[in-house]
């Protein structure tokens, strides 16, 4: 066993890719020129945007990945304000050719850029032989409207809007208004943007045709402070003489009901500015005001997050959004001017959209007339329908993620909830219907209410998976099925947890923002997807949303009620940047949220009396076999420890923070502050023999100062075996909630028990990852035993079949049984140590890095170990192959010996510590 001490354990430190494409509307940039650099993104990992959020963006690429570029080591970049004027007559910037062998947030530098500028740039870059490469292509971003004081357009809606219940509820919705206006393009058109959002959530057509393909835009964000914007490409939609443009605007998050907050009291409205540019260099805009006329008497009877939807198609208006349609019996709007202090600000990451379609794997006629369908998996969206009916018939759409043992859809879960959709049919056929402005959680669907004469097929309904569109960029295999379904269950569970914010569930009555939630699966998440703009708008949301004294609210956007904080679940503000940094490698991260990361630090000061902390903490949430005297939902782990650990980690990453961003003296102070805090912890919670002496002795009470590195060497030492006591009194399970279990094998690995870990990944029985499989998962679950085939639903509540934090295991997955980690932030150096355990006999993942691929996969062959590995240009990695290291190692099919690309570094009892350039390798080892 190997024990660190705390001043040697450092938070391990691994980062990771993002590379995430831009909203809608925007050209793909792929270089065909093999020794170009490629991938040109700006900021968080856009590609040639429009209506971009950020003035002063920075700009990152990829080296080719061939085997003649190693390393850059210099570039040069240019910018313009027209395509032609490159390379050589850049009017914006010149960078001028820069020694440095950065290729990621390298900061633009050129003329102040403003609303709507559109900026062209490319690059070149010198290898290690300072060999320059070609040009790149010319990439490109535009800028969206940046200020509140670019819009000219108004708030515009109804003078009253009604809402609706949903059938034989009392559960009410706003009714869904459509607003429309008429006019006139006299000029032969060069480009059109349409400006756009909503209190609300809207969808545009221009002349019949829906403008982009987002899904429930503009998002959630906190409307009190920021509302973000989109823009669009109108160009191909408009005609020279009359047009129209028509919105439907629904109630969203903004004025829907939602815990805690109820029912709000506002009502949704919309705002547009078209900006027509003609060729002739005039332009022409078109903005929401009094003009437009309104109507609440449209098909979509009514939406609701929670509750679903109602079409009636009896209602629908033929045309509303061209210029043949009269609207006289419309309704005059009402307009309201911007608010100076509700920021307008571009959207800065990915909209929602339908990303797939799922078809049925079986379908069950449970009654005359009422039929359930089996996607096969449990997702979160819509159904696209497809059905037979009768004129005036109603259909009536019912979601549930799990079956009742008589096979009847189970919605006790979705609790207050209502999440059905109703569609009126006006004519006898075949009716094609996709609720607009809701989205469920579901594996099955059930109808009922069409014609019956007709046989139920599975073409009826169609599964469409809708979330936050990032890039999904995760191969990861093993031989173990169950380990594979595990993996398939945690991508489910992110994306069905990423629509627009970080959920903790996506179908009952919460739905929200939790902030617990997301800083547990953070790091994972980043293995998985592009997340890097998706996490810094929600941070951005959590600096709108901080309280002046430093506190973070629990849910994100907030919702209000008592709490004001909570521990474990505010360290969100420390944790996901700090996160996010080591991931991507942006430091933009860091300057944006150290200020918050201070004052929440300030939070904790201000209720701490000699470093222990007052506060609220939701504790080990979910912890299982909890013995709590009031609520089973609460472990045991003493909330004092927890609060103060979490306490001492946001001191220490803030202290961090200070480090990276140059503020010296400030790391310095925050660094006494954690050495203050754990001095304290060590002598209110631990014996002199490391034992925990405040609260029950629990696998988290040990494991939150072990991964947080809060205790002195020698307590380590002596506390690792209490922690190990722990796990073997559980026979080897975990025993831990929200908290702890993340916790798990960062510890079991830090202090060389991988083993271990290997058999509490591997258990079947109950609490383990693998018995949720066994019940049946297809997605993470919010306890291990939701539900169980020998007792059915657990009787505890909080059985939401799609909670993503226990899909905290999948960084383990990737850094340890794959092997890929990061060790120097963003991935410039690796280390590829997969570890092999367990009943597995191979691995593999395949990670886009910033700086390019990264692969590792493993195979036992007989009593071999194969290894073969890709590292990307720019980087170095550090290859650990285990294997008996008192014989050979053959590299790339031969008996291995120094060269320039790979060296020996050292040989371990297990394994060879090998230091590799960019480049594919193969290792075969005696194992
Ligand atoms: C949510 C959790 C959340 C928790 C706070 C629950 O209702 O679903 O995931 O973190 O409340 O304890």
């Amino acid at each position: 066993m190997h024990i660190l001490t705390r001043n040697k354990l450092t938070f391990v430190v691994f980062g990771i890719l993002f590379l995430v494409s831009c909203s809608s509307n925007q050209n793909t940039t792929t270089t065909t020129n093999n020794n170009a650099p490629q991938d040109l993104i700006v900021s968080e990992g856009f590609k040639n945007p429009i209506g971009f959020y950020d003035a002063t963006p920075s700009f990152s690429w990829k080296l080719p990945q061939n085997k003649n570029v190693k390393k850059q080591t210099a570039y040069s970049i240019v910018g313009a304000s027209n395509p032609e004027l490159l390379p050589d007559n850049a009017d914006l910037w010149e960078s001028g050719k820069i020694e440095s062998d950065q290729t990621l947030f390298v900061k633009y530098k050129g003329k102040k850029l403003s609303s709507r500028q559109k900026v062209y740039w490319q690059l070149k870059f010198w290898d290690q032989d300072k060999k320059t490469s070609d040009w790149s292509e010319v990439a490109n971003f535009e800028l969206g409207l940046l200020n509140n004081s670019d819009w000219k357009a108004k708030w515009i809606s109804l003078p009253k809007v009604d809402k609706e219940k949903a059938p034989k509820t009392n559960k009410k919705s706003y009714k869904v208004q459509y607003l429309r206006k008429d006019f006139t393009i006299d000029s032969k058109i060069a480009s059109a943007r349409l400006y756009i959002t909503a209190k609300g959530l809207f969808e545009a057509e221009i002349n019949g045709k829906k403008v982009g393909d987002d899904v429930m835009a503009p998002g959630w964000t906190p409307y009190n402070k920021r509302i973000e914007t989109l823009t669009y490409d109108a160009l191909d939609h408009l005609q020279k003489g009359t047009n129209a443009i028509g919105i439907a605007l629904a109630e969203g998050w903004y004025g829907g009901r939602l815990m805690l907050r109820g029912y709000p009291k506002v009502s949704p409205k919309v705002m547009c500015q078209l900006e027509v540019k003609y060729t002739n260099g005039e332009v022409q805009t078109f903005i929401t005001d009094e003009s437009w006329t309104a109507t609440q008497d449209g098909p979509i009877v009514y939406a609701g997050i929670y509750d679903g939807e109602q079409y009636d198609a009896r209602k629908e208006q033929k045309a509303w959004s061209t210029k043949t349609f009269n609207d006289t019996s419309w309704q005059k709007v009402i307009a309201e001017d911007i608010d100076a202090t509700i920021k307008l600000t571009p959207k800065r990451h990915n909209t929602v959209k339908s990303v797939q379609e799922l078809v049925p794997i079986s379908i069950t006629e449970i009654d005359k007339g009422v039929v359930i369908f089996d996607m096969g998996q449990n997702m979160v969206g819509v159904p696209r329908i497809k059905v037979p009916m009768h004129k005036e018939g109603t259909l009536k759409i019912r979601f549930a993620e799990m079956l009742q043992q008589d096979g009847r859809m189970y919605t006790k879960n979705y609790r207050g909830a209502v999440s059905t959709d109703y569609y009126t049919a006006k004519e006898d056929g075949q009716i094609a219907y996709q609720p607009t402005f809701t989205f469920h959680g579901f594996r099955y669907v059930e109808l009922s209410g069409f014609d019956v004469s007709a046989t139920p097929d599975k073409s009826w309904v169609t599964g469409i998976v809708q979330h936050s569109d990032y890039k999904l960029n995760l191969e990861f295999s093993s031989s173990h099925k169950k380990l594979n379904q595990l993996q398939s269950n945690i991508i489910w569970g992110l994306r069905g947890n990423t629509l627009d914010i970080p959920t903790d569930c996506p179908q009952r009555d919460e739905r929200a923002g939790w902030t617990g939630d997301a800083q547990v699966i953070a790091p994972t998440s980043f293995f998985i997807g592009d997340v890097h703009s998706f996490w810094m708008s929600w941070l951005e949301s959590l600096r709108n949303d901080q309280d002046e004294d430093g506190a973070v609210p629990v849910m994100v956007p907030s919702l209000g009620g008592r709490l004001k904080a909570g521990a474990g679940w505010s360290d969100v503000i420390t944790i996901v940047p700090w996160e996010t940094y080591l991931r991507t490698g942006d430091v933009g991260v860091l300057e944006e949220n150290y200020t918050s990361m201070k004052k929440w630090v300030g939070f904790y000061q201000s209720k701490a009396k000699n470093h222990i902390v007052k506060m609220f903490t939701h504790g080990d949430w979910l912890q299982p076999y909890s013995t709590h005297e009031r609520d089973e939902r609460f472990g045991v782990t003493s909330n004092k420890l927890i609060i103060t650990a979490y306490y001492a980690r946001s001191v220490y990453l803030t202290s961090q923070t200070a480090k990276v961003l140059g503020y010296q003296a400030e790391a310095k102070q925050y660094e006494l502050l954690f050495d203050a805090i754990c001095d304290v912890f060590q002598e209110q919670f631990f014996d002199t023999q490391g034992r925990i002496i405040e609260g029950p002795e629990t696998q988290t009470a040990y494991l939150l100062p072990l991964a947080f590195d809060l205790l002195d060497q020698e307590l380590v030492q002596k506390a690792v075996p209490h922690l190990l006591e722990q796990i073997k009194l559980t026979d080897n399970h975990l025993r831990t909630g929200f908290l702890g279990t993340p916790l798990l094998p960062l510890v079991l690995d830090k202090i060389g028990e991988t083993d271990l870990m290997y058999e509490i990944l591997f258990k079947e029985t109950y609490p383990s990852w693998f018995y949720s499989i066994n019940q049946g998962a297809t997605t993470m679950w919010e306890r291990w035993n939701s539900y169980t085939i020998k007792d059915g639903f657990n009787k505890g509540g909080m059985n939401s079949f799609n909670h993503y934090a226990y899909g905290a295991i999948g960084r383990w997955m990737y850094e340890r049984i794959a092997g890929i980690k990061s060790t120097k932030v963003g991935f410039k150096e690796i280390e590829i140590a997969p570890i092999p355990g367990g009943p597995l006999t191979s691995a593999a993942a395949t990670y886009n890095s910033p700086y390019g691929k990264v692969s590792s996969s493993w195979k036992l062959v007989g009593k071999q170990f194969h290894l073969e590995i890709k590292v990307p240009p720019n980087t170095t990695a550090q290859v650990l192959v285990p294997g008996n290291t008192q014989e050979g190692i053959e590299v790339n099919g031969v008996e291995f010996e120094d060269n320039s690309d790979v060296k020996l570094l050292s040989k371990t009892k297990e394994a060879f510590v090998l230091k590799v350039t960019p480049g594919a390798y193969s290792f075969k080892t005696n194992y």
